[in-house]
């Protein structure tokens, strides 16, 4: 799943989704392939990707269905543009808007209720990690998405994202990342919910990609710079 972050415009988007339609075709087969794009571009992605083997989806979306909420974006209104994935809770969300762990999993709730896969985004900065505390971390953070129910829990994706690994050119090494990722998997068979996809993201890159996905909890990568090279994107897929 590509996170395309606040990148892009009409031009660059046209050709990066010739691209990824052109490009996909057979990995489909092995892999889902998504892309989540900034809203205004929404219904361009819908439309050069409708009948492909890419599926998309945007960035984050409101807690509330509708009102008086300027600048929001309802789950709804992703619907009207055949959105299946939206992200919540990207660790750029938590530090820069402020979002609570409770208000992450209030959207993801507000994802699920309109028929959308939320993609939950968790993950622990360098301070967090370098004091021991990154299972504890990631815990707190998913706690409250845990509590939405078995049912819930058992429609979503989960992507454990290192903030020091986010756009660093530092991966989390295939080890560390699997050792996070199996305490997650713990977490959701706790609810019934082992089967739940948990991705991995941060510098995810064509040349690290297969020895991510050889560790038997990574189930995928949520990829950052290297999704918006249709190349370097299509070489993770292969992977
Ligand atoms: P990079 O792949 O650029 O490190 O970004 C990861 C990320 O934040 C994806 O959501």
């Amino acid at each position: 799943m590509g996170n395309w972050k606040m990148h892009g415009g009409l031009e660059a988007n046209a050709k990066l989704l010739a691209d990824l339609r052109a490009g996909a075709g057979i990995l489909a087969d092995y892999c889902t392939l998504a892309v989540c794009a900034p809203f205004p571009y929404l219904a361009q992605v819908s439309s050069l990707l409708d009948g492909s083997a890419v599926s998309w989806g945007a960035q984050d979306v409101s807690a509330h269905e509708k009102g008086a909420y300027t600048g929001e974006v309802s789950a709804s209104m992703l619907n009207d543009f055949a959105c299946a994935w939206v992200l919540v809770g990207h660790s750029e969300r938590r530090a820069m808007h402020a979002e609570t762990d409770e208000l992450v999993a209030d959207k993801a709730k507000a994802a699920l209720a309109a028929g959308l896969t939320p993609v939950v985004c968790v993950g622990e900065t360098l301070q967090e990690q370098d004091a021991g505390q990154t299972l504890e971390v990631i815990q707190r953070q998913l706690d409250p998405v845990l509590a939405l129910g078995a049912e819930a829990v058992s429609r979503l994706v989960v992507a454990y994202e290192p903030v020091w690994a986010i756009g660093t050119g530092r991966s989390a090494t295939p080890a560390q990342a699997q050792d996070v990722h199996a305490a997650i998997r713990a977490r959701l068979a706790a609810v019934n919910a082992a089967q739940v996809r948990v991705l991995y993201g941060g510098s995810v890159k064509a040349d690290n990609a297969a020895s991510l996905f050889a560790m038997p909890d990574i189930d995928g990568a949520l990829v950052g710079g290297a999704s918006l090279v249709a190349d370097e994107f299509l070489r993770i897929a292969a992977a």
